[in-house]
């Protein structure tokens, strides 16, 4: 049992989806506060050495950014990055979940003795970036801890831990399984050698579909960044389009185009092109191609 799921050998640890389940509503809860605060909230998960709760969570919670000791060292140049592209479509807010062994190159962050303190630590270097960079963000650091440990356990816990304990209970009279840990795969308990297991660690496989999903959600969150919000198109267009239907001539194509490095022909066709895709796109929503 251990919510870290971090146990070589073992497909998923007991302990492991209760936690998930109870740092995914609490993520919630913060991503509430921080879109309603406009707040940039850092949040510390434990998993001890790995980085497969915090990873789990996230992707349940839907939070804008995970950090896993797997991946390296944080790059605080990174969430600035990220913080910009938000910024960018008006959302001055994110929740970024990072696992308690997460470091910045120089070793765990502890605080009596064990793993502890990296979010607070993020935030002070985070903060002090984004000022850098004469950007605003509200940022605060907060601290998922023991309320994982010991909440009431899921369905799927009760259930695969009575699986685990009737399975160990057979184990014990037989011999065969002496020194053995029982899991359970495909549906039948299956006995792993201890010295296989102890001592070992099962680190996050970023080759594996759970990483690579997170990854993609990411992408595709920053990726927001970069579009343009409705509003500030169409003021945009109709503004260039009033100006050239003022403006333009022969000699103001001719220069345009030779700017842009197309032929005069090439830039009215474009402009055709453009009006054509934005007449279909305004008879699609119904609108009057006006
Ligand atoms: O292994 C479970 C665990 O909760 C880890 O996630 C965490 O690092 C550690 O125990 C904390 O242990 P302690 O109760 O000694 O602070």
């Amino acid at each position: 049992k251990t919510i870290d799921n971090d146990i070589f050998g073992v497909a998923q640890t007991f302990g492991f989806d209760t936690a998930v389940h109870e740092a995914a509503r609490l993520l919630t809860a913060i991503k509430l506060d921080a879109t309603t605060s406009g707040t940039w909230f850092l949040v510390e998960i434990m998993g001890r050495y790995t980085g497969h709760l915090a990873l789990e969570a996230g992707l349940a919670a839907g939070v804008t950014r995970v950090l896993i000791p797997e991946e390296g060292a944080i790059n605080v140049e990174d969430l600035v990055e990220l913080v910009a592209a938000r910024q960018r479509i008006n959302a001055n807010w994110g929740v970024v979940l990072l696992a308690e062994s997460t470091h910045f190159g120089q070793g765990y962050i502890t605080r009596f003795g064990r793993l502890g303190g990296v979010a607070e630590k993020l935030a002070e270097r985070l903060d002090e970036a984004v000022r850098a960079r004469e950007m605003e963000a509200s940022i605060r650091f907060s601290n998922l801890g023991y309320f994982l440990r010991s909440a009431e356990p899921t369905g799927f816990d009760k259930s695969y831990a009575a699986q685990l304990g009737t399975s160990a209970a057979r184990f014990l009279l037989d011999p065969v399984y002496s020194g053995k840990m029982v899991t359970i795969e495909h549906d039948q308990a299956v006995g792993v050698p201890i010295h296989a297991v102890a001592g070992k660690l099962k680190p996050v496989d970023l080759t594996g579909v759970r990483y690579q999903a997170l990854k993609a959600i990411e992408r595709y969150e920053a990726a927001r960044g970069e579009l343009l919000p409705e509003g500030e198109v169409v003021a945009g267009v109709q503004k260039a389009l009033a100006w050239l239907a003022q403006h333009c001539n022969a000699e103001m194509v001719a220069q345009t185009a030779m700017r842009l490095g197309i032929s005069p022909p090439g830039l009215l066709r474009a402009l055709e092109e453009m009006s054509e895709v934005a007449t279909g796109e305004a008879e699609r929503r119904g609108h009057t191609a006006s």
